[in-house]
This record gives structure tokens, sequence and C-alpha cells, in this order.
């Protein structure tokens, strides 16, 4: 008797990151939205983007790049999460007591080596940097600030160059866990994407993670140091990682 072994594929929420992840090589990115298109009719999947980039910034990026309609934006770090039709989930940016935005933008001020990103990425509860590796040794000096003054803010540094004061607990990873009950998907039905420091807490939702093979020295040092997670870490680079790893945790059969 012949056996037949057939893969059980279904219902996905794919979450990715856009700079350098999904976003880096416009060939594997078209095949992979090609690929992805296809599934969505199928199985009724769903796109989420994650980005450090504001709305606005999200916008700039797709007059030159092909990216497909999400069903969900974490946009800003987490901090603000988008629908269709640019709709702000309002009841997510809600105000929290140990937030104080002129407070921490004051507390920031006293470290001259922090220079300030474009207005467009400074957002409600997130203030953007500038910062050199060299100068990286604040960051425990800024934090000890920010406690001694009981904010509640959470640092983020990535890419041996950008430093993010986010609101704590609407980082990109409680984003994605508060937009996957949203949108009706569980941690098992969820793949997420990434590859430099703003990813890392992506990768703490219990899902299974891809982190492609240009990831950042911050994110891959912590993935070493946390290997107790299901996540691949792809050989390709940007979106043939993500198709890579695909392919790996038995979705995708190129
Ligand atoms: C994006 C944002 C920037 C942020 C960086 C890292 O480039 O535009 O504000 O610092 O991501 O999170
Ligand atoms: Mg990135």
């Amino acid at each position: 008797m012949t056996q037949i072994t057939i893969a059980v594929v279904s219902k996905l929420l794919l979450v990715t990151d856009l700079d350098n992840t999904l976003v880096g090589d416009d060939d594997a990115l078209n095949r992979l939205n090609a690929w992805f298109k296809e599934h969505r009719q199928t199985y009724d999947s769903k796109l989420v983007y994650a980005t450090g980039r504001s709305l606005k910034s999200y916008q700039r990026l797709l007059t030159h790049t092909s990216l497909l309609e999400p069903d969900g934006l974490i946009a800003s770090v987490g901090t603000e999460i988008y629908y269709p039709g640019n709709q702000l989930d309002q009841a997510w940016s809600n105000p929290s007591s140990g937030w104080d935005r002129a407070r921490i933008a004051a507390i920031a001020q006293q470290f001259s080596q922090l220079i300030p990103q474009p207005e467009t990425e400074q957002r409600p509860f997130k203030l953007s940097f500038a910062l050199t590796p060299e100068n990286s040794l604040i960051l425990s000096e800024l934090q000890a600030q920010l406690i001694a003054e009981g904010m509640e803010a959470e640092i983020i540094y990535s890419n041996d160059h950008d430093l993010d004061i986010v609101r704590c607990k609407a980082n990109k990873g409680s984003a994605l866990t508060y937009i996957c009950s949203r949108l009706g998907f569980t941690a098992e039905q969820t793949i997420v994407c990434g590859d430099s420091g703003n990813d890392i807490s992506l990768f703490t939702a219990n899902t299974r993670g891809i982190i492609v093979g240009n990831a950042r020295k911050e994110l891959r040092q912590w993935h070493q140091a946390h290997l107790e997670g299901d996540r691949y870490l792809a050989q390709a680079q940007y979106a043939a990682g993500i198709m890579e790893g695909l392919t790996y945790f038995g979705i995708m059969h190129q």
C-alpha cells in the first residue's frame, strides 16, 4: 500500500517587520507577495506589518515599494495600531499614568549624545533619537533616571543607531498579542519575522518566529541567549529569508 503524506497547512497570521526584513530585495518581495496573495484567498490568512515607522513614514515607503495591503499595521514600534483605511485603534493608544511625555523629553534632553529624529517620528507614545554605539553607554544612566522619576518607559536600541523611548507595554510584542486576539488568531497560528532590536519583543509572544539572514547583532545576540523559542534563523536575506523560514515550518513549498 502506498502511503501519502499530506502536510496540513491552514489559516495563518503573518506578522512581519518592514525595513530590512520584508523590504530589501524587490525580487524576493514580489515572489513572497504573489505567494501570500494566494494563501490569503485559500486559507483566509491575514497579514500584519510591525514597523518602527510612523504612519506617515510608512506611507512614504509605499510610494516606491510594492506592498500588499495589510489587515493591520503596528506602527511607531508598537505604540500605534491601524486597520485598513488608516483607522487608528483608539483603545490601544489610551494614555497611561506612568507616561508623562514632556517629563521624558526633559530627561532625554539632559543627554547631549541623543540627537532627535525628524518630527514625523516623534509620536504621542514614542520619542526617538539617533545615538552612536560609542555613546550607547549612557543608556543605563538614562534608564536609571526614567525609573527614578517613576516613568513607565521602555528603551529600545536598534541598528546601532536608533534609540526609541516608548510607553511600557506598548512595544511591537504587546501590540502583536493585542492584534492577534482582535483578528481572532491564536499564537500557534501566528508567525513573526524580524531583523533588529525593535523586533525582539515580537519573538517573545510564544509564536513561531523567523529571523532573516541579514539580522543585526542585537537580535542575533538575543536569539543566542534565548534559544528556547520556536524560532528559525534563516540563511537567506530579507523576503527570501522569510520564504526560507515558511518552508522550514512546512507552510510554503518553494
Ligand atoms: C524606524 C523609525 C524610527 C525608529 C526606528 C527603530 O526607522 O522611523 O523612528 O527609531 O525604526 O525602531
Ligand atoms: Mg527592520
